[in-house]
């Protein structure tokens, strides 16, 4: 039965999704601008514990909010949206979840498996591990190089399907088919009075 709170993620789903979208967008800028910007050295390692610590804890939110999608499944889009469009919202998505998984995880075997060897330590308090069997590893090189790729080309890629994503909630929420309000942390916002 699709009555009004299954035209809705719950509160769960919208909270995550927000405070996820927000720690991913200061990850990408923070990632870039301390592989990019020229900053000075002793700014770049602050960055590098920084984007770690926010990066973890993406990660451990990730994990939280698959649970809870497997828990709570979303709302069912509205009957009226063509076939095409709903296969190609339930595939970005998934390119989404894969991401937000795979990239911390890349992003963790990385310096797990890094010559320089610097423990992390989230927001300078908490010592958070490397992952082991990637650090007893007798030959680290190639496993380092890997992530090292899988982390930076798939960081590439989730900007990518966040442009397609954003343009596409944002061009229903224009149309007014998928309202913006599905995902809204202040209720009717941008939903479609009929
Ligand atoms: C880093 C940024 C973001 C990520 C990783 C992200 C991820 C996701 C994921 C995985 C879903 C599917 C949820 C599920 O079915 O369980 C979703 C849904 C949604 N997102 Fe985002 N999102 C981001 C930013 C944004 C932004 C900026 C907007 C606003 C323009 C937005 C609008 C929406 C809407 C409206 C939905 C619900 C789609 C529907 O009606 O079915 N997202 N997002
Ligand atoms: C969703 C989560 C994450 C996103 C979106 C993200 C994004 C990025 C981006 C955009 C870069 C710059 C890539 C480049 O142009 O070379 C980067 C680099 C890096 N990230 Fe992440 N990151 C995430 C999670 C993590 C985590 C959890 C860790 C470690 C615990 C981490 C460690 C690193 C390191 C060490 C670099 C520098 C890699 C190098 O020197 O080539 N990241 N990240």
């Amino acid at each position: 039965m699709a009555g009004p709170s299954r035209q809705r993620y719950d509160a769960v789903a919208v909270v995550l999704h927000w405070t996820m979208a927000l720690g991913i967008f200061v990850l990408i800028g923070v990632g870039l601008a301390m592989k990019h910007a020229g900053l000075p050295k002793s700014r770049v390692i602050q960055l590098f514990q920084l984007h770690k610590s926010i990066g973890v804890v993406i990660l451990l939110l990730a994990v939280a909010r698959l649970a809870w999608r497997l828990v709570r499944p979303a709302p069912p889009l509205p009957d009226a949206l063509p076939a095409l469009e709903r296969k190609a919202a339930q595939a970005g998505h998934a390119a989404l979840y894969a991401l937000m998984l795979a990239l911390p995880l890349a992003g963790w075997a990385l310096v797990s498996t890094s010559p320089l060897n610097i423990p992390t330590v989230l927001f300078g308090i908490l010592p958070w591990p490397h992952i082991s069997f990637l650090a007893d590893l007798p030959d680290k090189a190639p496993v380092h190089a890997a992530a090292q790729a899988l982390h930076k080309y798939g960081a590439y890629a989730l900007i990518a399907v966040l442009v397609g994503h954003i343009g596409a909630a944002l061009r229903h929420a224009v149309k007014g088919d998928v309202p913006l309000s599905r995902m809204s942390l202040f209720g009717r916002l941008g939903e479609n009075a009929k």
